[in-house]
């Protein structure tokens, strides 16, 4: 059996939803020291819709893949919906994960989370701190 599904191969190889927003009302990143990936999400927000998404992975294919997913499944999503998006979820739409890389998916959770968190910091809208508990870690990466 391949070790990575079709759709892990495709949004690697093609990644949705690539690059910057200028303007975004929202930015999140998050990182992991120990394997050096950087994941960037940006948003725009409209009426509490994410009408628009891109991100930057600076990391390997199964992060990317994810990026890009995750991308898919938040754009045109309330921002509550985005909320509950899990690296469980990115990784199922993708047909899977090996075992030793499901840990990248969580960097897209994070990078999401990370920017909603950034959306209500500027706009001074209250929330519970613990839907925002610790980033993400991938502390298998490169061992
Ligand atoms: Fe894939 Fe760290 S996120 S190796």
């Amino acid at each position: 059996m391949a070790l990575y599904s079709e759709k892990v191969m495709d949004h690697f190889r093609n990644p949705r939803n690539v690059g910057v927003i200028e303007n975004a009302d929202a930015v999140g990143e998050v990182g992991n020291a120990k394997c050096g990936d950087i994941m960037t999400m940006y948003l725009k927000i409209d009426n509490d819709v994410i009408s628009d998404v891109k991100f930057e992975t600076f990391g390997c294919g199964s992060a990317i893949a994810s990026s890009s997913m995750a991308t898919e499944l938040i754009k045109g999503k309330p921002i509550a919906e985005a909320l509950e998006l899990t690296n469980k979820a990115v990784a199922e739409a993708l047909d899977g994960l090996p075992a030793y890389k499901m840990h990248c998916s969580v960097l897209a959770e994070g990078a999401i989370k990370a920017a909603i968190k950034d959306y209500y910091d500027k706009n001074g809208i209250a929330y519970d701190a613990k839907q925002f508990a610790e980033g993400p870690e991938c502390a298998h990466c490169c061992e």
